[in-house]
């Protein structure tokens, strides 16, 4: 049997951990084959290599270096990169995951020569068109013949753009079948909590990355403040993104003498869950770990105005909290510790990455 090609872009941290779930059963598949391409968006050994390393994810076939730079430089580059492979590569459909520029260049490429495109996490609105995100994901599922949504709430959204019927697959979300698949090999492999010295229970864990937060220097300023006053309690890790690394110290934001918060380079994704299990709380502005936090069952401050995964709100795992002030910051982060939210399962039962494998065999 001739097998059928996916070629699937990926480029930034959280690709990485979606496409270890889905690229493992490609592999496994008699019928499919992959064209794994790196956009190289993100570079560092800590934000990139270390998870394919890690999670047994092929190497790429190619890493296209693009790199950072302004939206249209990096997209464009992208998109100019991404045309050539698929040109070379011919495949019979083109698989992207999230929101990132490397998804949009990957979907707009492949729309433009009429290769199926297939999008992974489809239908994730925050209604907030300020946000690089959103404009990338309304534009790659609308130029997507296949999409795949991680929520009910997101099969709702893109009904409501008229997007219906077949083209829609609700397979749960992968970041669900990656928790369940690694969380073990995490508790056996990592050693970060003795490493760090830390207790279970003993310590908030805090990532801050979002274009919002780091963009916006009363806002960073607020919220750097804040996990300094939260951590006069309750101490804090805070494994920091390159980007918010540069603007801090482009800034100049500092901690207190009396703080408490540790800043250390990105982790592996084995020791962030150990991170995540075992953390008293978690404070970030980021979609997959908001999610990670409700996987693990641990309580969540999420620094923005809004969110995408509105049923952590609803089973109250999950508060937002507008970085207004330092202030408010740290009382929201104290009133939030040791609660509790209610049970359910809104992202399906940890098989998406088969229902994508499977459902795109078929079409294909
Ligand atoms: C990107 C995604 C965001 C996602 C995040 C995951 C877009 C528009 N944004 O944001 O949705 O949540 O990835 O982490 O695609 N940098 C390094 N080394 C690296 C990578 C980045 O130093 O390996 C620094 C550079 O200064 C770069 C900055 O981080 O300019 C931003 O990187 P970029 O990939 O443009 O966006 P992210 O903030 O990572
Ligand atoms: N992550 C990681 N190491 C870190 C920070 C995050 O492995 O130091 C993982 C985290 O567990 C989650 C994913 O990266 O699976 C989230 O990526 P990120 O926060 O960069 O992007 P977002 O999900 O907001 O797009």
């Amino acid at each position: 049997m001739t097998k059928k090609s996916i070629f699937t872009v990926i480029g930034a941290r959280p690709q990485f951990i979606k496409a270890a779930a889905v690229s493992r059963l490609i592999s496994r598949h008699e019928g499919l084959e992959e064209i794994l391409v790196h956009t190289g968006q993100h570079y560092d050994g800590n934000m990139s290599q270390i998870f394919f390393d890690e999670l047994e994810i092929p190497v790429p076939n190619v890493n296209l270096g693009v790199g950072s730079g302004g939206h249209g430089e990096q997209t464009g580059q992208m998109l100019s990169a991404i045309e050539k492979e698929l040109l070379k590569h011919k495949p019979d459909c083109l698989l992207v995951y999230g929101d990132t520029n490397s998804t949009l260049a990957g979907a707009l490429a492949a729309a433009k020569l009429h290769i199926p495109v297939a999008h992974v996490e489809a239908g994730l609105r925050s209604f907030n068109r300020n946000m690089p995100e959103e404009i990338n994901r309304v534009m790659a599922d609308h130029l997507s013949e296949w999409l795949f949504t991680p929520t009910n709430e997101a099969v709702s959204n893109l009904a409501t753009e008229g997007i219906l019927g077949d083209k829609v697959i609700e397979s749960g979300d992968v970041m669900y079948d990656a928790a369940l698949y690694f969380g073990h090999k995490a508790e056996s492999e990592s050693r970060i909590l003795d490493d760090l010295g830390l207790k279970a229970g003993e310590y908030i864990l805090s990532t801050v990355h979002r274009a919002e937060n780091t963009d916006d220097p009363v806002r960073l300023e607020a919220i750097m403040q804040g996990l300094g006053l939260a951590s006069q309690t309750c101490p804090v890790i805070l494994p920091l993104h390159p980007r918010t690394t540069a603007v801090l110290k482009r800034q100049g934001i500092t901690f207190s003498d009396n703080s408490n918060v540790r800043v250390i380079d990105p982790v592996g994704y084995l020791d962030m869950v150990m991170l995540e299990k075992n953390a008293k709380l978690i404070v970030t502005d980021s979609g997959g770990v908001q999610k990670e936090a409700f996987f693990y069952k641990v309580p969540c401050v999420t620094l923005r105005d809004e969110t995408e995964w509105v049923e952590l709100l609803a089973l109250g795992w999950n508060r937002l909290v507008h970085p207004e002030s330092a202030e408010h910051i740290s009382e929201c982060v104290m009133h939030a510790m040791g609660t509790k939210g209610q049970s359910g399962s809104p992202y399906g039962d940890g098989k998406a990455a088969n229902i994508i494998v499977d459902s795109l065999f078929e079409r294909l």
